[in-house]
């Protein structure tokens, strides 16, 4: 560490940190169930903004700090207006990825939704290896199945284990829509302190997909989340999945500016891979 002004405002615990300078606001953490999923250390940059132009020199230090840890990827989202600072991130071998949106459906106890046509109930045990079917094929448009510097096999299992860690989660819920007794799609939602039902992952079987039932389920929970008290709903949708965003425009969603999201990659193979291995949850605040 050369520069003692940064280094005045640097501290950094086991696989996290900050940076907080007067060029540089930087904070970054490990994401567990990425790492456990990976084989190898993941980060996530939470916070950036860019002060001066003396950014670079502090930008050092989370360089120094991410190697010596042995991290392979890092990612980071940003509002779509942070220039300054997606500059920094591709300056420095970061890739844009895509851009989300987090539409939202506000006032929901003064709209009037239809009867559910399909039935919803938080999952059971039992239901989990159907889910688990849907989930591992249904996620073709994410980050993680997409950056091509990624094992896409590690991408699907990440959706997967995070739907089966939602089954114990302290606040995320799975509910399963059904129609008889044909599983049509899952939702893992969560009720935040505000209010709001946040729908962290959710999709309809491939196999009935383009036949109405994304329509119909997601009007269920809509319907479901009025019941539940919440006030409004949102959700995080890369902007490639054309489909979904249209499920959402004809519902009524609005959509805010969006987001840009970067990653990192350390593109070496490490000697001895070891991937797809042990079992994190998602207790912290995981991107989509
Ligand atoms: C997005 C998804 C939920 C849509 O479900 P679906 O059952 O195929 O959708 P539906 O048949 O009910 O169609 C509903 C609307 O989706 C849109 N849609 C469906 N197929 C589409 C296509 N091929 N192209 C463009 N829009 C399409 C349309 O707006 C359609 O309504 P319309 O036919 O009245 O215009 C489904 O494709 C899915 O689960 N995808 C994988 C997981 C995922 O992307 N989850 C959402 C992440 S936020």
């Amino acid at each position: 560490m050369t520069n003692p002004e940064a280094e005045r405002h640097t501290y950094q615990r086991d696989a996290q940190g900050v940076i907080d300078s007067p060029s540089l606001y930087l904070e970054w953490a490990e994401t567990p169930w990425d790492t456990a999923v990976f084989g190898f250390p993941v980060l996530q940059i939470n916070r950036l903004e860019v002060r001066d132009q003396s950014a670079v020199q502090d930008y050092a230090f989370f360089e120094t700090a991410r190697d010596r840890l042995g991290v392979r990827l890092v990612s980071c989202r940003l509002p779509h207006e942070r220039l300054r600072e997606s500059m920094l991130l591709e300056d420095h071998e970061f890739r844009f990825i895509e851009m989300v949106y987090q539409p939202e459906l506000d006032n929901l106890h003064a709209r009037d939704l239809p009867a559910p046509s399909l039935d919803v109930a938080l999952a059971k045990s039992s239901c989990l290896p159907d889910i688990l079917k849907i989930a591992r094929h249904a996620f073709r448009n994410e980050r993680f199945r997409l950056d091509p510097r990624l094992d896409p096999k590690c991408g699907d299992e990440r959706y997967c284990r995070w739907v089966e860690n939602s089954l114990g989660h302290p606040s995320q819920r799975m509910y399963a829509v059904h129609e008889g007794s044909r599983l049509i799609a899952f939702f893992v939602n969560e009720m935040l302190a505000d209010g709001c039902c946040y729908w962290h992952l959710n999709a309809v079987d491939p196999e009935v997909q383009g036949q109405g039932y994304g329509r119909r389920a997601w009007l269920a929970m809509l319907y479901q989340a009025k019941k539940s008290g919440a006030g409004r709903v949102r959700t995080c949708i890369v902007a490639r999945n054309h489909r979904a965003l249209n499920v959402y425009a004809r519902l009524g969603f609005r959509f805010p500016p969006p987001l840009m999201t970067f990653h990192w990659v350390r593109e070496e193979m490490p000697p001895e891979p070891h991937r797809c291995r042990g079992s994190v949850g998602h207790k912290g605040k995981a991107l989509r």
